[in-house]
């Protein structure tokens, strides 16, 4: 054993105590950031270079600041974002949706199809279907200012990084109800993890006092911010577009009445995410009238 490797089982314990889901990966993972090693290089460490900072950290985690807080990463598909206060942190069931749409997209026949991410936050969904569909146009949408600078600086992180993304990803300040309307009927795919949390639901620490309150909350039903979506998808989407929205496990049945055959839309499905719990809705707009 090694120094580090003692004190990184006293944290995760410490970790346990506190009611952290998963303590050793994070006081793993926290050493490996503190000591600048990656997580499998972590028993190399001499004890001469083990760093007291560690425990600051690990404080930090013991107060049930996310972990990607402490870290200021957060991985999403192949991306590696930029991530701390004022911003959500993506999480991996929107992986799953942002999955869908990519495959959509690279099935399309169109050159280059242009996408809206709506309430883009860090920028994880628009800048991976910018990442995985190099001939997408994304247009990345954000109400709240601090949210929008890190949605800035991830978009200027790969635009500098990876030649084919520059000028793909386009960030607004905008609202859902009034986004893009320069866009209006042209839109071949919306997509949207919105605030879907009703409002006093009960929620971890680490999300009701990290992530910002306007990432969540959403009216007593969780489902506002879904019905203005619905009604911005069904103005910016060309004839035969689709939508992908996600929401919350148990509002699957109430989600898929947003975008019922009546007013207009086809082929509502509900998709499960990776725990087999419903996660988000897909649809298709024919067109108005169609
Ligand atoms: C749940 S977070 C999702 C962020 C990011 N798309 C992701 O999946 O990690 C929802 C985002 O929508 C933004 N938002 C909330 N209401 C909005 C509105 N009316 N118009 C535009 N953005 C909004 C929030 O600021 C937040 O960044």
């Amino acid at each position: 054993m090694s120094l580090l490797l003692d004190e990184i089982a006293v944290a995760a314990a410490r970790l346990a105590e506190a009611g952290v889901e998963s303590p050793r990966t994070d006081a793993e993972l926290i050493a490996a950031h503190v000591h600048g090693v990656p997580r499998g290089g972590l028993s190399m460490v001499p004890d001469t270079r083990f760093d007291p900072r560690f425990w600051d950290e690990i404080a930090r985690r013991e107060a049930r600041e996310p972990l990607q807080h402490i870290t200021g990463h957060a991985y999403f598909r192949y991306l590696d974002l930029a991530v701390g206060p004022g911003v959500f942190v993506p999480r991996p069931e929107t992986e799953v949706m942002t999955g869908w749409a990519i495959e959509a997209l690279t099935g399309m026949d169109v050159a280059e199809p242009v996408v809206a991410d709506l309430g883009t936050g860090s920028g994880a969904i628009a800048l991976s279907i910018a990442q995985e569909v190099p001939r997408a146009r994304v247009h990345a949408v954000e109400a709240d200012p601090l949210a929008r600078a890190w949605a800035e600086r991830n978009v200027s992180k790969y635009a500098e990084s990876v030649p084919y993304m520059a000028g793909r990803v386009m960030v607004h300040a905008g609202d859902f109800a009034g986004a893009l309307t320069d866009l209006d009927g042209t839109v071949d795919l919306v997509i949207s993890n919105p605030p879907y949390i009703p409002v006093g639901a009960y929620v971890e620490p680490e999300v009701s006092e990290y992530d910002p309150p306007a990432a969540l909350w959403s009216g007593t039903d969780g489902l506002d911010a879904i019905r203005a979506l619905e009604r911005t998808a069904r103005r910016l989407l060309r004839p035969g577009g689709l939508l992908a929205v996600e929401h919350g496990a148990p509002q699957g049945a109430a989600v898929y009445w947003v975008f019922p055959e009546e007013s207009g839309w086809r082929d509502t499905r509900n998709h499960k995410d990776l725990a087999g719990r419903d996660r988000f809705v897909t649809a298709m707009w024919p067109g108005e009238g169609a």
